[in-house]
């Protein structure tokens, strides 16, 4: 393992100990561990093709769909790779015994614990669900799936849900660590693009924007996406990347990912428009490149995530030493993982650091 996919590993598990604690992305808190930590967040429309996006990063079907308001917590998927040939299997925070290896148990249990919180009421929370996948075909990433933007209120559901959504994925993305992935679909007008909208809002150099165009495949005869991709219709630092998901039918058909990866491949490396940027294309890139930024991005932050992490350090110390003893055994053990995480965390960014080779190539 290298040092940069251990500091992934523990920036996923200092995240998941700062949840517990009430620290996360849509939170306020002042102390904020959380924000000094980068993510990718997922933002988009509805029906923009979000959980298609994350489910060929995954290499797997486990996502809630159906129409309307699916994701009404946010999700923080925390994908890690593990050796060739070992078996792959998904770890809920809340369920931390529980290893599932079919993933139809994994889109149910995201259903049910989204009512718990929520209750069936169509209500959302900013409360995170945290889901890790361990397995051979992912890369090391972590990105946070948000609820869709949408532009009116559906029936059971209070008109304030349109504003209340948008500002629950603006608490997340407008954090200056949050890395941007904004999904939209190719067959509409770009410049009505929500995703865009409030990328453009909460980063107007584009500089941590990632675009991304689904259903290339889906754009009227004669058409082509080509000044979006190329950067000409919405600039952003960063490349725009096209994918093709699978269609409707393709689901309803039960079209496997293996096999709607491979589609996607042929796809562009047979397309008249985009043949030629065909490496750059498709979820499989996509992947990469975001966790190769979410590396680099790591990589330059080690100093100020050091100095947050001493602050915290400190600030942990000093809590547990009011908190005295005896104290409630589930916030001291919490406080006191954390504790550990952090020093854990100083530890290995200082060995990085002394590797003498901080914001080098690998
Ligand atoms: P979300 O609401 O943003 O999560 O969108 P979904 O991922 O659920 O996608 C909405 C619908 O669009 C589904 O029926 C998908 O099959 C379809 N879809 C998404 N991406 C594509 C694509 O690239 N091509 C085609 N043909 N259909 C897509
Ligand atoms: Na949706
Ligand atoms: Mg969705």
């Amino acid at each position: 393992m290298t040092t940069m996919e251990s500091l992934i590993g523990l920036v996923n598990r200092i995240q998941r100990a700062c949840t517990v604690l009430g620290d996360y992305g849509g939170s306020d808190s002042s102390f904020s561990l959380w924000e000094a930590l980068p993510s990718v967040a997922v933002v988009g429309g509805q029906s923009s093709g979000k959980s298609s996006v994350l489910e060929s990063i995954v290499g797997r079907d486990f996502l809630p769909r159906g129409s309307g308001i699916v994701t009404r917590r946010p999700l923080v998927l925390q994908l890690h790779k593990t050796d060739e040939g070992t078996q792959e299997y998904a770890e809920f925070l809340h369920l931390p015994k529980r290893r599932f290896t079919d993933f139809a148990m994994v889109r149910k249990e995201i259903q049910d614990e989204t009512d718990r919180i929520t209750g069936k009421s169509k209500q959302i929370s900013p409360v995170p669900i945290h889901l890790s996948i361990y397995s051979p075909n992912v890369v090391n990433l972590t990105l946070i799936d948000l609820p869709g933007l949408t532009k009116v209120a559906v029936e059971g559901q209070p008109e304030s849900i349109v504003e209340d959504i948008e500002n629950m994925v603006r608490s997340y993305v407008e954090k200056p660590n949050s890395i941007i992935l904004a999904i939209s679909p190719a067959n509409q007008d770009i410049a009505t693009s929500d995703a865009i909208k409030l990328a453009r809002e909460v980063d107007p150099t584009g500089e941590r924007t990632f675009g991304v165009l689904t259903k290339l495949d889906l754009m009227d005869k004669g058409t082509n996406a080509l000044d979006v991709i190329e950067g000409r219709s919405y600039r952003l630092q960063r490349p725009w990347v096209g994918v093709v998901n699978r269609s409707q039918a393709d689901i309803n058909k039960n079209t496997d990912m293996v096999l709607a990866r491979r589609k996607e491949r042929e796809y562009f490396a047979t397309s008249a428009d985009y043949g030629h940027l065909a490496s750059r294309m498709g979820s499989e890139y996509l992947a990469k490149l975001l966790s190769k930024h979410l590396e680099s991005v790591i990589r330059a932050r080690i100093p100020s995530i050091t100095s947050m992490i001493n602050k915290s350090i400190d600030e942990l110390e000093s809590e547990m030493d009011h908190l005295g003893r005896p104290i409630a055994v589930d916030a001291g053990a919490q406080l006191y993982t954390i504790l550990e995480l952090c020093r854990a965390f100083d530890r290995i960014f200082k060995e990085h650091l002394d590797g003498g080779r901080p914001g080098g190539d690998r």
